[in-house]
């Protein structure tokens, strides 16, 4: 099933929880700094679910991944997540020590409904990413039922989202659906003009998503430190800033091919002449960025243009920040698509930690029509491929 057809699967109101094991898949993959949780969006995102699976006297065990370790290491431990877990909700969270094994199954049977556990890391057991069936079985005899909640993560096939799916009758959570009905909307027929704004720092990541985006879209804007790939696609000139070198052939084909126009790169940036929050900084045509100087912001004009473009559209997606929003001189083109996308009258929907962070940090996450917990799945969704960890829940429509 792609996004663009009706999703089948089952939700939570057609299935018995009560008194169940319910293994419910969260992203918690929250933003961490010295160990610290420096975003809990994604947490406050799945209490919800959680408070609902507790009310309906479920015995809650909760996994998600948390980074990208290589194997076991305790600065990935969810034990930060599950305090703050514990805190948010306002009801006791125990830790499991491991992900699966016989003392986490343990754990699970002395589980009252009600009760709260969060399993270790996923990704501390080697086959999470591989989708091994072993990992995936031992994940299934934790649960009666699975519950499929991290939208964040429906685009990796791995044995938390495919593998246990594919043994435990299985159901998509509330903030599941609530984002494919959302998302839905730039997927089947977005109301036009349909802009996508793309930000961030690296091109390579999103090249494939401006590729199968662009036929669908009116206009797509391109900020951030992904913009100068394509400025030196175009033959411009870059100084110092960000530039994928492997890509910028890519890049040029796109420029140069039958949806070529519908991309808007920047007119003018705002340039620094060293990478730091107190940089020199000073504002210069695309194409005009002196060697030794740097590109972190789009400059007002581009700001100018974004703005109109957005608010004048009838579905806005945002991914990515337009410059070095975090360094307050390198704020404003960020800060002038948030407030575009608050100020438009149509569909609009923030996804991706750092837009979405941005939305938080300028006080404007209540003032567009969807803020996303997904990164990478929400542009995977909006592309209209089919995510692994949605359609591995059809299997347990008719049974
Ligand atoms: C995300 O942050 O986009 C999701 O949690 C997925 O994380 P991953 O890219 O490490 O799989």
């Amino acid at each position: 099933m792609t996004s663009a057809e009706k999703p089948s699967f089952l939700t939570l109101s057609a299935v018995e929880v009560s008194g169940r094991a319910v293994l419910a898949r969260c992203d918690l993959n929250v933003p961490m700094e010295a160990g610290a949780i420096i975003d809990d969006f994604r947490i406050e995102a799945a209490l919800s679910t959680i408070n609902l699976l507790r009310g309906g006297g479920a015995k809650v065990v909760i996994c998600s991944h948390l980074g990208r370790p290589k194997g076991r290491d305790p600065g990935f431990s969810m034990a930060p997540i599950t305090s703050r877990l514990g805190e948010l909700g306002g009801f006791p969270v125990r830790q499991a020590p491991d992900v699966v094994g016989p003392g986490v199954e343990r754990l699970v049977g002395e589980l009252l409904p009600g009760e709260v556990l969060v399993l270790e890391n996923t990704r501390f057991e080697p086959g999470e990413t591989k989708n091994d069936p072993q990992l995936a079985f031992e994940l299934s005899k934790l649960a009666e039922l699975f519950v499929e909640d991290a939208f964040g993560s429906v685009h990796r096939a791995h044995a938390s989202t495919v593998g246990v799916a594919e043994r435990v009758r299985s159901a998509a959570g509330p903030l599941l659906v609530r984002e494919i009905e959302a998302l839905g909307r730039f997927v089947a027929e977005p109301d036009r003009p349909y802009v996508v704004v793309l930000g961030g720092a690296k091109v390579s990541d999103k090249l494939g998503v401006i590729k199968n985006l662009l036929p669908k879209v009116d206009s797509m804007l391109i900020g951030g430190g992904m913009c100068f790939t394509l400025l030196k696609a175009q033959g411009l000139e870059v100084g110092n800033s960000l530039v994928e070198d492997d890509f910028v052939e890519e890049g040029r084909a796109l420029l140069e091919g039958p949806h070529g126009d519908k991309l808007v790169l920047p007119s003018d940036l705002v340039v620094a002449d060293r990478f730091a929050a107190e940089a020199g900084a000073k504002v210069v045509a695309a194409g005009a960025i002196s060697s030794g100087w740097l590109g972190l912001d789009i400059g007002p004009e581009t700001q100018k243009l974004f703005a109109q473009i957005v608010t004048e559209a009838s579905s806005v997606f945002w991914n990515g920040p337009m410059g070095v929003f975090e360094w307050e001189s390198f704020r404003s083109g960020t800060a002038a698509v948030a407030a575009a996308l608050s100020e438009c009258q149509g569909f609009t929907a923030v996804g991706g930690g750092d837009s979405v962070a941005a939305l938080a940090l300028l006080g404007l996450e209540g003032q567009v029509s969807h803020v996303s917990t997904g990164g990478g799945a929400g542009l995977e969704f909006l592309e209209g491929k089919e995510l692994p960890g949605i359609a591995v829940l059809a299997r347990w429509v008719d049974g």
